[in-house]
């Protein structure tokens, strides 16, 4: 899959780590940054992340902050993008076999790398469910395009 991915410097350390580990499976990965520890605003990240996902650039996207909220935020004001904080598996899972997450958001500060990692992996493993979730999906859908529910 192509997937991009983008951290602040709470999320640089895990980011690295994450696109090792995409590499490693056979990914093309599009890292946006940061790419180092210097202090920076992780909405300049969210939003190249959540771009190129909503544009068709990349299929998922990864981002990874101190605590993922801020980047899960950021992300979701972009239109088309379903971004998640997961901290864990089942999270993650559920992320895309109900929500049809594109983005999944990390907490470089709360999770431990091997558990990250294997996050990624259950999000990257699980597949929409659709049926009754494509309906919620689609009022979710209705809402950013400033229709009723
Ligand atoms: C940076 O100190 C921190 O606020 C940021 O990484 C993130 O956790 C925001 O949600």
């Amino acid at each position: 899959m192509r997937i991009a991915v983008g951290a602040d410097h709470g999320g640089y350390s895990l980011k690295e780590a994450v696109v090792r580990y995409l590499i490693a499976e056979g990914h093309q990965v599009e890292d946006v940054g940061t790419h180092d520890e210097t202090s920076t605003d992780y909405p300049d990240y969210a939003v190249q992340v959540a771009r190129a996902v909503a544009e068709g650039r990349a299929d998922l996207g990864v981002l990874v902050c101190g605590t993922g909220i801020g980047m899960s935020i950021a992300a979701n004001k972009v239109r088309g993008v379903r971004a998640a904080l997961a901290t864990d598996c089942y999270m993650a899972r559920m992320a895309r076999e109900h929500n049809d997450a594109n983005v999944l958001c990390l907490g470089g500060r709360v999770l431990g790398t091997g558990s990250a990692l294997e996050i990624v992996r259950a999000f990257l493993e699980a597949r929409f469910a659709g049926g009754r979730h494509a309906r919620r999906v689609g009022k979710i859908e209705a809402i950013e395009r400033g229709e009723k529910g």
